[in-house]
């Protein structure tokens, strides 16, 4: 939530900044603002709205400087208003701060600082932040906001300049992320990688209590005692290419066509000559052969994988295994311990209630294992052990492609665990491995058949836009399915609510008769996936239990499946043959592409949708 960004150098901040800022909007995009020194000038320019109405306001009125912070919003405290946009300053307006996360004991100190005569302008958080710079300033930027850091509490990335002292950028960071870009004669600050790619991919991530010091020529860190820290700055090894749209005319839909190779590499890197492997794993093998129960911990649609990981790690490794949304788990008193091996699931890393949850369950005693996407996140660094998805850069909100790839590492978890724990024979783990391996090419093939120019699924979203109109609005969508694709059913809803605004609810299908057999009538669109499994019979029934109260049916169903057209579905959806297990990396592409083309037959923003941020760095 909130991307804020920080350059200093000998060239003009402004275009700088603003590019940056436009690789963050997907943290947050309800207003955008600069602040820029240039001599012994700090010039504002703040908008609510996207990026693109602060990009107008600069043309008319640019900011010259080559010192300089943006920010890009996600509201917390106050709405979205050119007031309540940041950068915030302080009385005098010599000192701006940009801010990503929560100041928890904010109206305490605002309390106390307007006793002290500071006046405030905005209902942010943010603002007591520039207020106790200024309280505790004399002369030294970096000491006045160590000393300010020491008060604040909650999370938060901070990026700080002072007009008197326009040769130094001071970041800090505690809970939300933050990275020094190194430059050549200039230095970058920015909350995630895309930001700073266009200029160098040599990064240092901060850790938590760090704050530094960027001059165009020099890179400080120190901890919030003042002592100083010297690390070594990593490479990044993907192109910012991979964070572009690559000719698609949404993230959204380029991340979703990317899948099949995305699975296909990470096959390809972690199996070799039929055994699995995870090379950056710090927990050893005799310690995933110890555990007793594993509990998987998430949010969204990394929670919807885990309760996929649950189907396959109970059947084939046989260790009892419960699921839970990273904000319940966190306020309950958990029962794990050091006999419970906890799986967080995120794609940022960064996400403020699983990293709340890994933190609880390491006071417990657990082992915790992450399954991320960004590299040196927060939750990668905390876990003891990480396996990374490396599915690349995810920059639509709506989670595509690092939902499959963390199903594709809880496929090779679990048959990893198998071998371990000698829960199944080797010759069944060898051909499962092997029909795995079989998938992307078949997720391949599905996707080539959907492709953007000719896709059926286009079609019947236009189809319920106009079906949607005709009854008045009432219609809804339902998705139901039963067993390993139940969490689909789920993460198909959660889709269609994130980015085309339907009310949506996913199901067990044999939960249908226990109440939302009752929604049924003409009104609803009932997503069924019918794919050939052991409860295939079941879900027919339900399409029929369906069909007889009017229902429309969109089946999912098996390519070659003649019994489910006798069933008077409305829409037919083919996924190619696959064994049961493996069905949900097949099933979710249609999903993910319904959900896309009702959005756009609606014509949403999709890949910036409201309300929403991509990276939920606050509880
Ligand atoms: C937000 C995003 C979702 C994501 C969820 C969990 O709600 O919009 O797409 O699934 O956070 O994020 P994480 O980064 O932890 O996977």
């Amino acid at each position: 939530m909130c991307g804020i960004v920080g350059y200093i150098g000998d060239r003009e901040a402004q275009n700088i900044l603003m590019k940056s800022l436009s690789r963050l909007e997907y943290r947050g995009y309800d207003s955008a603002g600069l602040a820029i020194i240039k001599g012994k000038k700090m010039r504002l320019a703040k908008k609510k709205g996207k990026l693109s109405v602060l990009v107008a306001d600069l043309k008319a009125n640019p900011l010259e400087g080559s010192t300089g912070i943006g920010h890009t919003r996600w509201s917390t405290h106050g709405v979205p208003s050119d007031t309540n946009a940041h950068p915030h300053l302080d009385c005098k307006g010599k000192i701006a701060v940009a801010h990503n996360g929560i100041i928890e004991n904010y109206l305490e100190l605002k309390e106390k600082l307007q006793k002290e005569g500071h006046k405030f302008i905005s209902e942010t958080d943010t603002e007591v932040i520039p207020h106790l710079i200024e309280k505790f300033y004399s002369g030294d930027i970096a000491e006045a906001v160590r000393r300010a850091v020491k008060v604040l509490r909650g999370s938060y990335a901070i990026a700080v300049i002072h007009r008197d002292e326009p040769l130094k950028l001071v970041g800090a960071r505690c809970d939300s992320p933050l990275i020094v870009g190194i430059g050549c004669g200039e230095n970058f600050l920015a909350s995630d990688v895309p930001a700073v790619l266009d200029h160098t991919k040599e990064v240092i991530y901060l850790e938590n209590h760090e704050l530094v010091v960027l001059t165009k020529e020099h890179i400080t860190i120190k901890d919030f005692e003042g002592r100083r820290i010297e690390r070594k700055p990593s490479k990044i090894n993907w192109d910012i290419s991979q964070a572009e749209k690559g000719g698609y005319k949404h993230f959204m839909l380029k991340e979703i066509y990317e899948q099949a190779h995305i699975i296909n590499n990470i096959l390809d890197e972690r199996c070799k000559k039929g055994s699995i492997s995870f090379h950056e794993l710090e927990i050893s093998d005799s310690e995933l052969e110890k555990i007793k129960r594993i509990a998987i911990v998430a949010c969204g649609t990394a929670y919807h994988a885990g309760l996929t990981g649950k189907y396959m790690l109970e059947e084939y490794a046989k260790v009892p295994c419960w699921v839970d949304v990273s904000s319940e788990f966190r306020y309950r008193d958990p029962l794990v311990d050091k006999e419970t091996l906890m799986i967080v699931v995120s794609q940022s890393g960064e996400t403020a209630d699983t990293l709340a949850a890994l933190r609880e369950a390491k006071r417990h005693g657990a082992k915790v294992l992450a399954i991320c996407n960004v590299l040196g996140s927060s939750i990668a660094r905390e876990s003891d052990g990480v396996i990374y998805t490396h599915a690349g850069p995810e920059i639509a909100v709506a989670s595509t492609k690092a939902y499959t790839a963390q199903l594709a590492i809880f496929y090779l978890l679990t048959l990893y665990l198998a071998k371990l724990r000698k829960t199944a024979a080797p010759a069944k783990l060898g051909a499962l491995l092997k029909e795995l391996k079989r998938i992307p090419a078949l997720m391949g093939e599905l996707l080539e058949e959907y492709r953007p120019e000719y896709n059926l699924l286009a079609a019947y979203a236009e189809g319920f836009k106009k079906y949607y109109h005709e009854k008045h609005n009432k219609t809804f969508f339902l998705y139901l399915a039963r067993n390993i694709n139940y969490p689909n059913a789920l993460e198909g809803a959660l889709k269609l609510k994130e980015i085309a605004y339907i009310s949506a609810e996913g199901y067990p299908a044999g939960e249908m008769k226990h109440g939302p057999i009752a929604l049924i009538d003409e009104n609803p669109w009932v997503v069924c996936i019918a794919v050939k499994s052991r409860t295939y019979d079941k879900m027919v029934s339900n399409i029929q239990e369906i069909k007889a109260r009017s229902g429309i049916v969109i089946a999912i169903a098996t390519e070659g499946d003649k019994e489910i057209l006798h069933h008077n579905i409305n829409y037919l959806v083919e996924i190619p043959k696959a064994e049961e297990l493996f069905s949900p990396l097949l099933v979710a592409i249609p999903l993910q592409l319904l959900a896309y083309y009702v959005a756009r037959a609606f014509g949403y923003d999709i890949d910036q949708p409201r309300n929403l941020a991509k990276s939920v760095t606050v509880e």
